[in-house]
């Protein structure tokens, strides 16, 4: 597989970042994920739009190497020289503060951004679509820029793993006795007939499905309010999914445990992940014509 690195295409094997680059020695840098369709990639300027600010966020300067037009530019061309036109994919898209000694504050002269982009075969969770995932809740210990998509996933990863290992898809992460969001997901719950999320605040990362879904979730007639589950109301939740450029709209129909509703995905779920369904097909549709 072809990645690109520093204004360079080169083989994956090859690719080297240095052992002084402030992405590895601090996590100091901002990241997306991009899904593409038969090479089409689904909400692109959304996705650069957010990389952006997560650069201007954390004082990374946006330089014309890693502008939207030309990261866009780039993300095509690996799904082009990667054999990924047909088909599902992921683009990876990471810029760091780059390489300088190690000191905690930014380098004094600037240095010049890390930038890195991989294309890679994906393959939708098509089964565990239908009869729903498990998960389980989480202590949320994160920092308070979780708007921020930074490298930093710490966190995200211990939690994560806690999941795998109880044999769940996801961690739903509670904080101050409300459920913020998953490890790697935003989630949506019904209760009492009420959809809600969380929201767009700096306890959560408001990812670009999440926005697409609350969209379709208002053409279809249903309201969403952006006000959290308390953790208080899980065991009464009447449907529960999670959302994200990986997972699309998933079902969780276990949460510690214990069944949701009746166990199986619920009406609301299924009509927003049909509908995202089509979206991203109409998106991929438009795009070609
Ligand atoms: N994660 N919340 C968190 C903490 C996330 O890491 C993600 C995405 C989301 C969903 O955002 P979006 O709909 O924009 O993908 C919410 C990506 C996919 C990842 O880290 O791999």
């Amino acid at each position: 597989m072809l990645v690109y690195l520093d204004g360079t295409y080169l083989p994956r094997a090859e690719a080297r970042v240095s052992v002084d680059d402030r992405g590895f020695i601090f996590g100091d840098g901002v990241y997306e994920v991009i899904r593409a369709s038969g090479g089409c990639l689904f909400t692109a300027d959304e996705h650069l739009a957010r990389l952006e600010r997560g650069m201007r966020g954390i004082g990374i300067p946006v330089h014309a190497d890693c502008a939207r037009d030309r990261l866009l530019a780039i993300a095509e061309h690996l799904l082009r020289e990667n054999g990924l036109l047909e088909g599902e994919a992921t683009v990876y898209v990471q810029v760091t503060r780059g390489c300088a000694p190690r000191t905690h504050h930014f380098p004094a002269p600037e240095c010049a951004p890390t930038v890195y982009l991989s294309a890679a075969r994906f393959t939708p969770p098509v089964q565990i679509r239908v009869v729903g995932a498990s998960a389980i809740t989480h202590p949320d210990i994160r920092w308070s820029r979780c708007d921020l998509k930074t490298l930093n996933l710490l966190p995200n990863v211990l939690a994560k793993q806690r999941a795998v290992e109880a044999g769940a898809t996801e961690a739903i992460l509670i904080r101050d006795g409300v459920v913020t969001e998953g490890a790697s997901t935003n989630v949506f719950g019904v209760v009492g007939g009420e959809l809600r999320t969380y929201s767009a605040s700096n306890y959560i990362l408001a990812g670009i499905t999440r926005g697409v879904v609350i969209h379709l979730a208002a053409e279809l007639g249903i309201t969403v309010a952006e006000r959290p589950i308390l953790a208080e109301e899980l065991p009464h939740v009447e449907e529960l999914f999670i959302t994200g450029t990986t997972t699309d709209v998933l079902p969780v129909v276990q949460l510690d445990g214990r069944p949701i509703g009746d166990g199986r995905p619920g009406p609301i779920t299924n009509a927003l992940g049909e509908a995202l369904a089509r979206r991203m097909g109409m998106g991929l549709l438009a795009h070609r014509a």
